[in-house]
This record gives C-alpha cells, sequence and structure tokens, in this order.
C-alpha cells in the first residue's frame, strides 16, 4: 500500500461535478421540486448546508446526485427517505447532531462515492453500517468525539475505498488486517485517538507511527 497525499473533498466534489455537467442533461422534470431552504440546480446538486435545519430535507428530487446538509443540526439520516435517492454519489452529513446509523441508511446507495460523517456525535459504528456502498471512494469520519468502536468488519464491503479518516474519534482499536486487505485504501487518517497498543494491535500501532511520521508539521 502506498501513501499518497489524499486528495481534498473540494476537488473531489468538483470532479463529480465536471462529470455530471459534461454527462448529463437532467429532465426538467426531475428537477422540478426543491425542499424549504435548499437550493436545487439542474446538475442535480442539493445545497442545503447551514440552514438550522433538525431535520432531514423532504421533496428531495429523486434524481439527486450531490447531496450537502453539512452545518445543520440533523439528528437522524431516515432511510426510507435516504434510499430513494438511488443516483446519489455525493453525500456530506459533515457538522450535524447524528447520534447513531442503522445498518439499513445506506443500504440503497450502491454509487455512492464520497461520504462525510464528520463532527457528528456518533458512538459506534456497526458491521453492516457500510456494507452496500460498493463505490465508495471517500469516506471522512473524523471529530465524532464519542466514538468508541467501529465494528471489524465495518469496511470490509467497500472494495473501492481509497481514502480513510478516522482521525480525532474516542477510538482505542481498529482492525487494520482488515483494511489492507482493501485493494485499493492508498491514505488512513488515525490521529488523535486513544489507540491502545498491546500484542493484538501491533500492526494498528505501527500503522499510527507511520502516520504520525507522514502528517508530521500538518496539523500541528
Ligand atoms: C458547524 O455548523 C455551525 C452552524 O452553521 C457553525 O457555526 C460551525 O462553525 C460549524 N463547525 C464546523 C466545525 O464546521
Ligand atoms: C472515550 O472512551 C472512554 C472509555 O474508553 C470513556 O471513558 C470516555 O468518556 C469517552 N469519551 C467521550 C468524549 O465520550
Ligand atoms: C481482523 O480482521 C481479520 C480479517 O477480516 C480477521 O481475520 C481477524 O480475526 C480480525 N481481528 C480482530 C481482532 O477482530
Amino acid at each position: 500500500m502506498r501513501l499518497l497525499p489524499e486528495p481534498s473533498a473540494q476537488s473531489l466534489r468538483l470532479l463529480f461535478l465536471f462529470v455530471f455537467v459534461m454527462g448529463v442533461t437532467p429532465s426538467p422534470a426531475l428537477t422540478a421540486g426543491c425542499p424549504e431552504r435548499c437550493v436545487c440546480d439542474d446538475q442535480l446538486v442539493v445545497q442545503c448546508a447551514g440552514q438550522e435545519l433538525t431535520l432531514f430535507p423532504n421533496d428531495l428530487p429523486l434524481a439527486t446526485r450531490q447531496l450537502i446538509i453539512s452545518n445543520n443540526r440533523i439528528g437522524d439520516l431516515p432511510a426510507l427517505q435516504l434510499n430513494y435517492l438511488s443516483d446519489l454519489v455525493y453525500l456530506d452529513c459533515s457538522n450535524n447532531s447524528l447520534t447513531e446509523i442503522s445498518e439499513s441508511t445506506f443500504g440503497n446507495l450502491r454509487k455512492l462515492a464520497y461520504l462525510d460523517l464528520s463532527f457528528n456525535t456518533l458512538l459506534q459504528i456497526e458491521d453492516r453500517t457500510f456494507g452496500a456502498l460498493a463505490s465508495l471512494v471517500m469516506l471522512r469520519l473524523t471529530d465524532n468525539p464519542s466514538l468508541g468502536e467501529i465494528h471489524p468488519d465495518a469496511f470490509s464491503e467497500n472494495m473501492a475505498l481509497q481514502v480513510l479518516d478516522v482521525s480525532r474519534n474516542n477510538l482505542t482499536a481498529l482492525n487494520i488486517s482488515s483494511l489492507i486487505a482493501l485493494p485499493t485504501l492508498r491514505s488512513l487518517g488515525l490521529s488523535g485517538n486513544p489507540w491502545s497498543c498491546d500484542c493484538d494491535t501491533e500492526d494498528l500501532c505501527l500503522w499510527v507511527q507511520i502516520e504520525g511520521f507522514k502528517f508530521q508539521g500538518e496539523d500541528g
């Protein structure tokens, strides 16, 4: 596995945007409705960031490809509403009040490539949580201060995963062998967790050290 600098979320977003602008001419019927307090554009981007929303937006266009609901106080991602959006490629839920994600939450999002769950209040990640996300390339799961447990098999189905960031959570252990088994993973953020190092987690501790080296000087 090579360690390369990770592309920024913004650059990935622009890349997706570019692909859609070039590749898709949406029919007006598909973009007719737009949720209250959100802005929808013809590239099927729905932008609802920083609107003090406490609930997941209603009446999302079914063909939505990018959904940005960051910087709100949304406490729950309703599986039923989310899974209607089967063309969703980009989902930014960062900086909300999510405490748990059920195994069905992302059950139908097979095209999702980018998922940001950073800056929430998640407590744990179960084994099937990301199981359906066969196209997932980048997963940001940082800054959930009470996130103490990620199931060892949580990422085992994410064969397209390239960038995983679990920095600044409350993790003491993570199954590194299951991550090394992912064919395309090339960047792993581990810093700012209370890792416990013993014989069972020797591999993990090696990685934490490598990463400490890699990010030296970058985040202070
Ligand atoms: C989270 O969102 C709130 C409300 O928009 C904003 O004031 C705050 O700066 C955001 N925090 C981060 C870490 O982005
Ligand atoms: C982090 O986990 C420890 C137990 O491993 C717990 O005592 C502590 O309260 C947790 N911190 C937060 C912010 O939840
Ligand atoms: C880590 O994952 C590997 C491969 O999936 C598995 O064989 C091993 O038992 C797991 N280790 C722990 C401590 O769960």
